[in-house]
């Protein structure tokens, strides 16, 4: 397989590293607006050639990974599926918007190609997909993170929450997954993610938490309806470059990547 992957930052790097050691992968064309990063990191992938032309890239592509941001996921990924390529999305959050994620739906369909979105930094997706096909009554997302996660997050200035006078746990959101998004784009892919798997995100509650002595990344989501109770817990470990990040959210990435390329499927 050849694929095109945008963005060459924490999860695109650790995605390119292991494409380098997959049979099944051939070449990975890289794209990041920051060329450098990407030059960098074919000094230690053989297999990375840095996409000058986009479009010649997808075309080139059988799979599109974006691991770059929101604006990425606008800018590429309708393209890709107008071209008739599957597409895989990690910055989850552009499509909590309805108009967005409908007009990618009905692109993929016309043109029987896919969007896959990974699970990402939590455990228990598949869970509430499934529970989703009954009933669900409440789901709820509660996210401790370390003050460095929240670093020049606008909200917090705009509600004047000086990041170094917390001292113990301190809720700085409570609300809707639809605001959560909109407010923390960088910060709350899971939310987003748990509300397409579940019951969107006019329903789906977010609690975010600034923990001061936190060294790990932590999701606790809760979950009720026909099929019972779901409670499942991911304690994660921040990327070291950039705390905003799990490195689960990049195994997650590897580990679809890996489904899709390869013949054996865990966990449907
Ligand atoms: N789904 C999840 O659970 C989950 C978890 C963590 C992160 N994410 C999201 O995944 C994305 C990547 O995360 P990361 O930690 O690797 O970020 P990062 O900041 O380390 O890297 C992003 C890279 O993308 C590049 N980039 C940004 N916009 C671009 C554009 N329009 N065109 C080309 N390049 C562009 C940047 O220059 C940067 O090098 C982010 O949007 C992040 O919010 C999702």
């Amino acid at each position: 397989m050849k694929m095109t992957i945008i963005g060459c930052g924490s999860i695109g790097k650790t995605l390119a590293r292991f494409l380098e050691t997959m049979d099944e992968v051939e070449l990975v064309h890289v794209f990041d607006t920051k060329q450098k990063a990407v030059e960098e990191l074919m000094t230690e992938c053989q297999k990375v050639r840095y996409a000058n032309n986009l479009e010649d890239a997808f075309e080139k592509s059988d799979l599109i990974i974006e691991t770059a941001s929101q604006s990425a996921v606008h800018e590429y990924i309708p393209k890709a599926l107008e071209m008739g390529k599957n597409v895989l999305v990690m910055s989850v959050g552009a499509f909590v918007e309805d108009d967005f994620k409908e007009k990618c739906r009905i692109l993929a369909k016309q043109k029987g190609c896919k969007v896959y979105i990974p699970s990402g930094a939590v455990c228990g997706i598949e869970g509430i997909c499934a529970a989703a096909i009954a009933e669900i009554e409440e789901v709820i997302i509660m996210s401790y993170k370390p003050p460095e996660a929240f670093r020049n997050v606008k909200y917090l200035k705009n509600k004047g929450i000086d990041l170094d006078s917390i001292k113990r746990p301190k809720v700085i959101f409570n609300g809707h997954a639809k605001d959560a998004v909109k407010y923390f784009p960088k910060n709350v892919n899971v939310a987003a993610t748990l509300s397409l798997a579940g019951i969107g995100i006019e329903r789906t509650v977010v609690k975010i938490i600034i923990d001061p002595k936190a060294t790990l990344n932590t999701h606790r989501i809760i979950a009720k309806g026909k099929f019972g109770e779901i409670e499942c817990w991911t304690r994660n470990m921040p990327f070291p470059e950039n705390p905003r990040t799990s490195y689960l959210a990049a195994l997650s990435l590897i580990s679809a990547v890996k489904k899709i390329a390869g013949s054996f499927w865990v966990g449907v």
